[in-house]
């Protein structure tokens, strides 16, 4: 029974280490991203462009998974993530959600208030 539930815990585990993505093969990856949102991530090229340097790595992967399959409707983005594999978008989104950023979440209570 313990024997079970170690084989099941170590299963669990080694899954999440394959959704973690290769920050640095990531940071390979993204260079050409960095010519619009900046070499930091954090320094867009103009305001139109979002920062991304330090968001959520799943909301990052989910953001480039809807340009590639035109859930979500961008004609420069659509063109970016074009020849990105899925294990290219885990990479490029771990790395870029590691970076230090200026991104910062508003307690909601705050956010009801101030509407
Ligand atoms: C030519 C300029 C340009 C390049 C190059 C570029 N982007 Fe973008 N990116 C944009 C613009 C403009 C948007 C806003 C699109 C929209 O309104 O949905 C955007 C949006 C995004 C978003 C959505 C952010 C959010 O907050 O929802 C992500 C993620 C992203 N880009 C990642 C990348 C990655 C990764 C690459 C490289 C593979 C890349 N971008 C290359 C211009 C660019």
């Amino acid at each position: 029974m313990k024997t079970r539930l170690l084989v099941a815990l170590l299963a669990l585990a080694s899954s999440f280490a394959q959704a973690g993505g290769d920050a640095r093969a990531g940071a390979e990856k993204s260079a050409v991203c960095a010519a619009c949102h900046g070499a930091d991530f954090n320094t867009p090229v103009s305001a139109d462009i979002p920062l991304l340097a330090g968001q959520y790595p799943d909301y990052l992967a989910r953001a480039l998974a809807d340009y590639k399959s035109g859930a979500r409707k961008n004609p420069i983005m659509s063109g970016q993530t074009e020849p990105l594999s899925a294990k290219d978008i885990e990479d490029i989104s771990v790395y870029i959600g590691g970076l230090p950023g200026k991104l910062k979440s508003i307690p909601l209570q705050r956010f009801l208030s101030s509407n």
